[in-house]
């Protein structure tokens, strides 16, 4: 089969190569699945220069529809031939950038959700909710909380202003042209990120919010960040770490008792074969062209999720 993935560690342009290997086959508990879309983030490009160290080669893909291809010892609920999304895992020799990937976690794609929209959800939204519920943005627990979600015009910010709004929030976000208006529909206030950005969110919110999260590439502005809040620990970055290390911010990746959130995603599912959530897909790209789909999400600029048609 056809797979993307890297034989040594470097950046993400020298080191990946589109090649075949050997069709996985699952073990207990996982199925494989015949990929139909693949979602492409910046943590695969992080897996390149070395996040996660481990054997090599390595996959990349960490997101994916498709349909059931084989079905691993133990694995009930779920046939050959069903449509299904998941994220998939970031440790072996292949993952979802390939024509077949194997899933440990998986969910029946809802009637009406296409396989396009499907593969962009799982690392969006487990990561927004996974980081709003750290900071303290919790189901039935928001009401009345000022948020402010920086970066909303990425994937995962863009899914964490939708949480937060669900979860009832009055959510403050930064962002640039491309979505700024989607956002105020969905009934957040919106102002641009760069300079002067912690004075135009204390503006609109009337003083400091009461929590913010850094959703935002790595762009040096969680200082900024800091001044939208009464103290560093009622932010929370899912990006800049050594910065939150420095600026005594929370910063939620791989912490103890982190856990991953996955179980909230065939709820998002729904709503978004409802029509009601999105994660938007800003590019398709069939496989071959994984290098022109790598150096737009490389650019900081990816304008929405980007997405390998695969099958
Ligand atoms: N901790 C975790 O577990 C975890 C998991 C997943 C992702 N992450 C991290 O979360 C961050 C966001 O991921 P993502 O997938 O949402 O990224 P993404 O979709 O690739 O984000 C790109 C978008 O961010 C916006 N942006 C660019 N520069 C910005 C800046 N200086 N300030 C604010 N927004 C800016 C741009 O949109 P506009 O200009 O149109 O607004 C751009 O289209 C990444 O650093 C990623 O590594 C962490």
């Amino acid at each position: 089969m056809r797979t993307l993935r890297f034989h040594q560690t470097g950046s993400a342009l020298d080191v990946l190569h589109l090649e075949e290997a050997e069709i996985p086959v699952p073990g207990p508990g996982q199925i494989r699945v015949a990929v139909q879309s693949c979602g492409l983030n910046p943590a695969d490009w992080a897996l390149c220069n070395g996040l996660f160290a481990g054997d090599l080669p390595r996959g990349i893909g960490l997101e994916v529809s498709g349909t059931v291809d084989a079905v691993g010892a133990e694995v009930t609920g779920v046939a050959v031939g069903d449509a299904v999304f998941g994220p998939a895992p970031f440790t072996g020799p292949t993952a979802g950038a390939s024509d077949y990937a194997l899933l440990d976690v998986f969910f029946p794609r809802p009637a009406g959700l296409e396989p396009d929209a499907a593969a962009a959800l799982p690392m969006a939204v487990e990561t927004a909710h996974r980081g709003l519920h750290g900071l303290g943005v919790r189901r039935d627990a928001a009401h009345g909380l000022t948020v402010l979600v920086h970066g909303a015009g990425g994937t995962v910010g863009y899914a964490a202003v939708q949480i937060a709004l669900r979860y009832g929030a009055q959510v403050i976000a930064t962002a640039g042209r491309t979505y700024a208006d989607a956002l105020r529909a969905m009934g957040a206030q919106v102002t641009s990120y760069g300079d002067g950005m912690a004075e135009r969110v204390r503006e609109l919110a009337g003083g400091p919010v009461d929590l913010a999260l850094d959703a935002a590439p790595i762009s040096n502005s969680l200082p900024e960040v800091v001044r939208t809040v009464r103290t560093p620990e009622d932010a929370l970055t899912l990006s800049d770490f050594a910065a939150a290390q420095e600026l005594g911010v929370r910063f939620q990746f791989g912490e103890e008792g982190n856990e991953y959130h996955n179980d909230v995603l065939p709820e998002y599912a729904q709503l978004a074969a409802d029509g009601t959530f999105t994660v938007p897909v800003a590019r398709t790209f069939p496989l071959e062209d994984w290098r022109a789909a790598t150096e737009l999400s490389l650019s900081g600029k990816a304008g929405g999720k980007l997405i390998l048609h695969i099958g």
